[in-house]
């Protein structure tokens, strides 16, 4: 294998524009090999500017070059897992945006095909690669001792297009993009819960470890969501989540930490500027407060090259894996179930979709 990862980006739509053509163009290990979309118009303008040296109308065709070490699927949520699987078959390892799917059941069919290929499949969930996050999550497992409670929100802001258009690159739109054959976005509490909450799961899970059961409410006031969640995480310990879109204030995620040997602080920046989140560990040991500074703030480039480390040079895989996709809908499907019940609902008790 080459020294690059070669990379074949299945859609061009906003989340590639944004992030992912971007990161295969920059990162040091990796390469943006080929372009995959169904919209003429799209694949066009972006193979014009980006220059990959493929594009393709057709994921098969895109899956036949043999060329092509990986696949990023940057599609609707609903066609991730059987983009994912047939990447895998076709030989390719995988990058999967999140949520890895929206039910457990085609989850469960991917992950059987992970085990099946061996090949490697990562989960789209930047976040583990957001340096701070990464700080928090060092001390959590080597210095912390137990852990008490964790708290973690991720509230996304009624102002926040007026931030993303700031700073993001013009997005290009086509009328021909490949879509589900309904209205995803209709259903909120689905969409926003697949959307959003599988990001404030899946940091819940790296920082606090596995959740066992789940017991949430959800308040819909004004046009604003907020779920709110109590969590049990494998050792006993419990969690408390918020899940709001469209808090009336500024972008605002976090998390805190108590453990038996120190606690973290933390606060996330909106992703698309680029800011790793500020975090404040406090060490029993040394009655000292730390601040590490993680100026490389590209969370979707860092992404990318941690899934070409984990292929090129056999290192562990640090992103979210099939296991953690897995885990993240039982979570999604627990609070969406638990919402209607009232009641606490186990993980490993659920099925269907979120
Ligand atoms: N990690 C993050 O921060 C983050 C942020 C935004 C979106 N996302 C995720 O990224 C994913 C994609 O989002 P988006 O807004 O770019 O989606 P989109 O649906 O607007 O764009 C997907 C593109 O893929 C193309 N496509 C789909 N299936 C195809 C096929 N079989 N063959 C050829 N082309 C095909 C479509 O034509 C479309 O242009 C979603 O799952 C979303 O949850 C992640």
């Amino acid at each position: 294998m080459d020294t690059k990862l070669r990379i074949g980006i299945l859609g061009c739509g906003p989340i590639s524009q944004a992030a992912h053509i971007e990161a295969c163009r920059k990162g040091r290990n990796v390469e943006l090999y080929a372009l995959c979309d169904a919209a003429e118009d799209l694949l066009s303008e972006m193979t014009l500017v980006h220059k990959p040296k493929f594009s393709y109308q057709r994921y098969e065709d895109m899956l036949a070059n043999e060329d092509i070490d990986a696949v990023i699927v940057a599609t609707n949520d609903y066609f991730h897992v059987p983009a994912a699987i047939q990447a895998l078959r076709a030989g390719k390892h995988v990058l999967v945006e999140k949520p890895l799917g929206t039910s457990l059941e085609e989850c469960l069919e991917l992950e059987q095909a992970v085990i099946e290929t061996g090949l490697i499949l990562q989960v789209g969930n930047m976040k583990r690669f957001d340096g701070g996050i990464m700080a928090a999550r060092e001390f959590i497992q080597t210095e912390m001792g137990e852990l008490l409670a964790l708290k973690a929100w991720y509230c996304d802001n009624v102002g926040r297009y007026t931030v993303t258009d700031n700073v993001m690159p013009i997005i290009v739109l086509s009328a021909s993009t490949i879509r589900p054959p309904f209205d995803h976005k209709a259903d909120k509490q689905r969409y926003y819960l697949l959307a959003h909450g599988s990001h404030l799961v899946d940091t819940a899970r790296f920082l606090g470890g596995e959740i066992v059961s789940i017991q949430a409410h959800h308040t819909e006031r004004f046009g604003a969501h907020n779920w709110l969640a109590t969590v049990e995480f494998a050792s006993g310990s419990f969690g408390q989540l918020d899940l709001t879109i469209g808090v009336r204030m500024d972008w605002h995620e976090g998390f805190q930490v108590y453990g038996e040997y120190g606690s973290v602080v933390g606060k996330t920046y909106n992703p698309w500027l680029f800011k790793s989140s500020d975090v404040e560990i406090y060490s029993v040991r040394d009655e000292q407060f730390r601040r590490p500074l993680a100026i490389d703030g590209h969370f979707y480039r860092r992404q990318v090259e941690g899934f070409a480390d984990a292929i090129l040079e056999n290192k562990p895989v640090h992103g979210a894996t099939v296991e953690d996709g897995v885990a993240a809908v039982r979570a999604l499907i627990a609070i969406s179930q638990s919402v209607k019940t009232g009641e606490p609902v186990r993980l490993k008790d659920v099925q269907g979709e979120v």
